[in-house]
């Protein structure tokens, strides 16, 4: 992979890569597109990273499907599929870790201890593999997008990091690629998040300021329907990710649930227009 983005970057060629662990759906997708839109090679790696897994959470049953994935990227004129297999990323006696303190420490980093480490270790490796001019994050992961921005910045890293908006399914469900452990019922539990955030910005836009009486209402709809066991509400500071009472001029409200077995989360930054 280093050879070949060293062949490419003595042409002048730019190079865009998108990260992604594969199972891919239309957000995925999207963010080759904008890749593709920008860069002369398109690099999509496809890794299921066990670093960013807890030891109760779902890596080996994490959905996979490579010849799909390679056919669907095949038709987004993908230039380069990277898959490294564990051992190639991780040998024996590996041992140095990426760790983003602060943004790593709100919202999914209280939950999911290690994730961020995983992911920024992870992503460190495969920039210095794929040597990239520029990398696409979606916005559905925001605060990974906000750790990975941070970690470049940081390090010094040589690229620009893109944010992509959230892409979702008619009806609202943000895409992804844990959506294919949902039954019929549980989907339509999980279109109760986009529905409590439309309410959150209506009353948002309507004047409401106060995080606890916004995050009330969310609860409230999530509340509705039985079997939905909420993670956490949050409104935070878009930038540090610090909770806020009184919004000033944005928020984002960021939602983590289960429905059954199946972690969910979501988010959309209220902000006057
Ligand atoms: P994965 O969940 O496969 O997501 C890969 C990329 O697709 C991430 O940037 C994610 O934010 C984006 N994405 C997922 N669903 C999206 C949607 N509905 N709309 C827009 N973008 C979406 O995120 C990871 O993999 C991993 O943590 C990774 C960064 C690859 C490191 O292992």
């Amino acid at each position: 992979m280093q050879e070949a983005s060293e062949t490419f970057r003595r042409e002048g060629k730019r190079i865009g890569f998108v990260p992604t662990m594969g199972y891919l759906h239309e957000g995925h997708l999207a963010l080759v597109r904008k890749a593709r839109a920008d860069a002369r090679v398109v690099v999509v790696s496809i890794f299921v990273n066990p670093l960013q897994f807890g030891p109760q959470e779902d890596f080996g049953r994490y959905p996979r499907a490579f010849e799909r994935d390679r056919m669907l990227l095949e038709q987004e004129r993908t230039d380069i599929i990277f898959f490294p297999d564990d051992s190639e990323m991780y040998p024996e006696g590996y041992s140095t870790y990426v760790e983003v303190r602060g943004l790593g420490e709100h919202l999914c980093g209280l939950r999911r201890e290690g994730h961020f480490t995983g992911v920024a270790t992870v992503v460190a490796k495969l920039f210095n593999a794929v040597k990239p001019h520029f990398a696409v994050f979606g916005q559905k992961d925001y605060q990974q997008l906000k750790i990975i921005q941070r970690m470049a910045r940081d390090l010094n890293m040589d690229l620009e990091i893109i944010g992509h908006p959230t892409v979702r399914e008619e009806g609202g469900l943000a895409m992804s690629s844990r959506n294919a452990y949902l039954s019929a019922e549980d989907r339509e539990k999980a279109l109760l998040i986009s529905a409590s955030m439309t309410k959150a910005e209506e009353l948002f836009r309507g004047g409401e300021r106060r995080a606890g009486v916004l995050a009330a209402e969310v609860r409230k709809i999530l509340a509705s329907k039985d079997g939905i066991d909420i993670e956490y509400i949050t409104l935070c500071n878009p930038d540090t990710l610090n909770d806020v009472g009184k919004i000033e001029r944005s928020a984002l409200l960021a939602i983590a649930l289960r429905v059954g077995k199946t972690r969910l989360i979501d988010n959309t930054i209220l902000t006057e227009s």
